[in-house]
């Protein structure tokens, strides 16, 4: 199931649901303090992340204990942050769950993107701006950059997950796509946390604003006109910085 970016408040009914009636919860790094505190005092809580870029557990001993779980005749919950099916490697689970003949729900929850999206009032498809968007991640599993050619650009907008660590190989690639320098990008920190931060800045401006802000994991950027619709007014100005 989907923890959604972090504001408790953003689950699911059907989640909260999950998890009140869970007996077992494997969880992975994004998922807030404040939804573990939810858990109900009988469920076994196992940390199964992999902290921003090391390697953590692997994937195949995560579906072993999964499938170990379910056998053992619990109800098992596999929590991740946002939506599971988005960026989460929900596909390697789900079929060795199935192959081993394993009942499983998914249960979506709320992608970092459109938490994003509420928190700094950026609308995506904001009808001025935009008619598309996209979701890509900058990490692909063959540590190659992602492909962002033709995704972002007039009446485009493109949201990176995962892209904080090439910030500069991202720079250069929508540069070296036509993007204009002076291109707009929000970079949004923790989004939908209490401790969230915006950080207004341009393609050109991409790498050293992540530098110079020290931008930490969890965070994704918001590329393009769009980011004219930012509305900081629900956060106090101490959180918003232009980098
Ligand atoms: C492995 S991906 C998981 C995405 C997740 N399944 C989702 O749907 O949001 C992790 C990346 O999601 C983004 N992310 C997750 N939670 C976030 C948050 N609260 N604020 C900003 N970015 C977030 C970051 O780019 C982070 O590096």
């Amino acid at each position: 199931m989907g923890a959604g970016p972090g504001d408790p408040e953003l689950l699911t009914v059907k989640g909260y649901l999950a998890l009140k009636g869970a007996d077992v919860v494997f969880f992975d790094d994004l998922v807030s303090p404040e939804i573990l505190d939810l858990l109900p005092e009988r469920a076994r809580c196992i940390y199964v992340g992999k902290p921003y870029q090391s390697a953590g557990v692997s994937q195949a001993d995560i579906i072993t204990q999964l499938i170990a779980a379910a056998r053992g005749g619990h109800r098992v919950v596999r929590l991740k942050g946002g939506d599971p099916m988005v960026f989460g490697r929900s596909g390697e689970e789900l079929e060795g769950l199935r192959a081993a003949g394993v009942a499983v729900d998914v249960i979506p929850g709320i992608t970092a993107a459109t938490g994003a999206a509420a928190s700094t009032g950026i609308t995506l498809t904001h009808r001025d701006y935009a008619a598309q968007v996209s979701f890509v991640t900058a990490a692909k599993r063959d540590g190659g950059l992602a492909e962002v050619r033709g995704l972002a650009g007039k009446g485009r907008t493109l949201v990176i997950y995962m892209g904080i660590a090439r910030a500069d190989a991202l720079r250069d690639a929508l540069q070296a796509d036509g993007v204009a320098p002076s291109w707009p990008i929000a970079i949004v920190e923790n989004a939908t946390r209490a401790n969230e931060r915006v950080i207004i800045t341009t393609v050109a401006g991409l790498a050293d604003a992540v530098t110079r802000n020290v931008v930490r994991s969890p965070a994704l950027f918001i590329v393009g006109e769009v980011v004219k619709t930012y509305s900081p007014a629900a956060i106090s100005a101490e959180e918003v910085h232009h980098g």
